[in-house]
């Protein structure tokens, strides 16, 4: 592939003009959301996202998300259900992923489906992804700005550190505030959980006043890829003590800490921290990391399904 000049532009009017030039244009274009920052790109055009799973080096049957500005657009692309009205009445603009029925008329994208008869679809939060949906009045297909597998990025400089020279520019809008992912939901039938992230499941549940279902391997499958988010050292979970040659990355009042999630052991700050940790751990050439047990509760499960991927076998 031929290096590109990456241009940073600036999150005010004349930096999301030129963001949504390029990407009317065909080109990529990384923006911050509230979860991570995104690699976007013209979700009706089918060369535009072929670049993006080039830019990535993404396996191609990864389907992606597509970004709209409200609830009105994203009823272009995919059918609604009850559940689907209600959760996103509840929280849009927000950190969650409805998948949906894909309308036959859409004109999304096959690479963006990779084939499958659904659609994932947010609306995201942040001043700057607003701004670019809105001015582009494109749907957006954006998977998050890193090279396939490893860390997720929630600063401008992470997205350079990974993808300079492949994509036309980033908007620096700052650090995102959620720091993972957005919970996916499938909305087909029964309500189910295809991947926990910023939006809690208690929350979620209380909204649709039931449980979720949880998926099975095949519809797990896509996109959870066992080995991902990782950084360059061996991860070694629910370290309760640090042994010699390893790198604490610690939760909560824990000794020995070299990098802290929460030191006051709060699950929001520890979500928000996650990838800026594992992005300073390989930045710190560590070898060997230990990471403190952080509780299955909240925004907590969205952090453990990440360091699992984070240590699995490569
Ligand atoms: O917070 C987020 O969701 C970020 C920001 C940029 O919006 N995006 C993100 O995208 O995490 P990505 O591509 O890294 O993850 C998309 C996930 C994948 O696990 C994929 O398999 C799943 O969504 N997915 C997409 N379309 C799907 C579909 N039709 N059915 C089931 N899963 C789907
Ligand atoms: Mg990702």
């Amino acid at each position: 592939m031929n290096s590109i000049n990456t241009r940073v532009l600036s999150p005010h009017s004349e930096g999301i003009s030129e963001a949504a030039r390029i990407l009317a244009d065909g080109g990529l274009v990384s923006f911050p959301t509230e979860t991570v920052y995104g690699l976007f790109a013209n979700a009706t055009d089918d060369t535009a996202v072929a670049r993006i799973y080039e830019a990535k080096g993404r396996p191609s049957f990864n389907p992606l998300i597509v970004h709209v500005p409200d609830v009105d657009a994203a009823k272009k692309y995919v059918e609604f259900n009850e559940d689907a009205e209600r959760l996103a009445a509840a929280f849009w603009p927000g950190a969650i992923t409805l998948v949906l029925p894909l309308k036959a008329e859409a004109g999304i994208s096959k690479l963006v489906t990779a084939g499958l008869s659904t659609l994932a679809v947010r609306v995201p939060h942040g001043d700057a992804a607003q701004a670019v949906l809105r001015e582009s009045g494109l749907p957006l297909s954006g998977p998050s700005a890193n090279p396939s597998g490893r860390v997720s990025p929630t600063s401008a400089q992470h997205v350079i550190s990974g993808l300079s020279g492949r994509i036309e520019a980033v908007v620096d809008g700052g650090t995102c505030a959620v720091g993972v992912e957005s919970t996916i939901i499938g909305c087909v039938g029964e309500p189910t959980l295809l991947r926990a992230g910023g939006t809690p499941v208690e929350v979620i549940e209380d909204c649709l006043g039931r449980k979720l279902g949880v998926a099975g391997e095949a519809i797990v499958a896509p996109g959870q890829l066992a080995s991902h988010y990782a950084p360059q050292g061996a991860v070694r979970l629910n370290a309760t003590d640090k042994r010699d040659g390893e790198t604490l990355l610690a939760f909560g009042d824990v000794a020995g800490a070299d990098l802290n999630l929460s030191p006051s052991g709060d699950l929001v700050e520890a979500a928000a921290n996650l990838f800026a940790c594992l992005h300073q751990l390989d930045a710190m050439n560590a070898e060997n990391i230990a990471v403190s047990p952080i509780p299955e509760r909240g925004l907590g499960q969205a952090i453990n399904d990440r360091l699992r991927r984070a240590a699995a076998p490569r």
